[in-house]
């Protein structure tokens, strides 16, 4: 069964009453590692955009999975060193998190060319020193890690806030396993944010879906379109007797050896516990689907910038839907 993607419940709509300050707004901010309680609402500057960039007035942000991880810092030992040595070691060295957002551009610096004030935008704020959980945000309009592009109009700011991080990395994964119209594809965790975007690609390029996701998840699941759904509390999916041409690993919680026995011979697996490295390109094709109304963000629940720490706390819980949003302004 397929529901009209427009006609799906966002959740509910924050109230904001003049939240500018002047020359200060508000940002999110955690000076050291922990639990969601680390994270307080600050004033600070505005910042003021360079000759190349852009300044974002923020509508709205995420909580992604990365965004939990970096927050509480409670990697593996193995993995801990690393990733502190990249993000600070002792406390985090860029204390705005936040991975993607939508807004609208508020001014612009006097050698930008491709955007102007007014433009609803969408973008990652890959390798700035900021992340997007503030009012407003200057990023310069060539990325050479990161995305930048015009909101796609269908889409309100709150679902295009959640595109980028989940969307990309679906598509450079289907991408990777070489996706195509015919092939059978299994997605494992469906109802995450990749897998959500990873099951509507998929389904979008003519694949024959099989998504795993646990019962509680089905009703949405079953809303992209798929062919079939396994729950995989009560069956096991290493014991179908279908093989597959893709598996995709979306929560990164199985291995290849795991799904050997579902495995054609030439087949692909592919998992976000790999590196991953989408182009433009990959975002262009997401941004295809988008406007032909094929791939919708799904949106599990909105939660208004001062109830910062109750969003974290649930995705925490690693049982959200989708995406859950984090407004800073009404959407429009
Ligand atoms: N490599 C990259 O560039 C990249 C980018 C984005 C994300 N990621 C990684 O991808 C992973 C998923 O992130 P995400 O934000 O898309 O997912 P997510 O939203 O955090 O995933 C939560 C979902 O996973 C389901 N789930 C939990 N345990 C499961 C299990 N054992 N088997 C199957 N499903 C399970 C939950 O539903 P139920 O409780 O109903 O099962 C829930 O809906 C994270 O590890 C993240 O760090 C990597």
């Amino acid at each position: 069964m397929s529901v009209a993607l427009q006609d799906r419940d966002l959740g509910t709509t924050p109230q904001f009453t003049g939240i500018y300050n002047g020359n200060n707004m508000k940002a999110i901010k955690y000076k050291k590692y922990g639990s969601p309680d680390v994270l307080t609402i600050v004033d600070v500057d505005t910042p003021q955009p360079k000759d190349d960039e852009i300044l974002v007035r923020v509508y709205a942000t995420t909580v992604t999975s990365g965004d939990v991880r970096l927050r509480a810092s409670n990697f593996p030992l193995v993995a801990l060193l690393p990733v502190r040595l990249m993000f600070g070691v002792f406390k985090p060295r860029k204390q705005i998190l936040g991975h993607e957002l939508s807004g609208v551009i508020e001014a612009v610096g006097k050698d930008v060319t491709q955007f102007k004030v007014g433009d609803g935008v969408l973008a990652t704020p890959t390798m700035l020193s900021t992340g997007s959980y503030a009012e407003y945000i200057c990023i310069p309009q060539e990325r050479k890690k990161g995305f930048l592009c015009l909101k796609p109009n269908n889409l309100t700011f709150y679902e295009a806030a959640a595109l980028l991080v989940g969307g990309v990395t679906a598509m450079f994964l289907l991408n990777k396993a070489k996706i195509s119209k015919g092939l059978r594809v299994l997605i494992y965790g469906a109802s995450g944010s990749v897998g959500s975007y990873a099951v509507q690609i998929a389904t979008a390029m003519g694949a024959s879906v099989v998504a795993v996701c646990s019962g509680s998840s089905s009703n949405m699941v079953e809303s992209f379109g798929v062919d079939r759904i396994v729950d995989y509390k009560t069956e096991d999916f290493t014991g179908l007797e279908d093989q597959f041409d893709v598996v995709l690993d979306a929560v990164g919680k199985i291995s290849k050896a795991e799904v050997k026995a579902i495995l054609k011979p030439s087949a692909s697996f592919v998992s976000v516990q790999s590196l991953t490295n989408p182009t433009q390109e990959h975002l262009r094709q997401l941004l295809e689907l988008v406007e032909e109304q094929k791939v919708r963000p799904y949106i599990d629940k909105t939660f208004p910038f001062t109830e910062i720490i109750a969003a974290h706390e649930y995705v925490d819980t690693g049982r959200k839907k989708g995406n859950v949003v984090i407004a800073f302004a009404e959407d429009e």
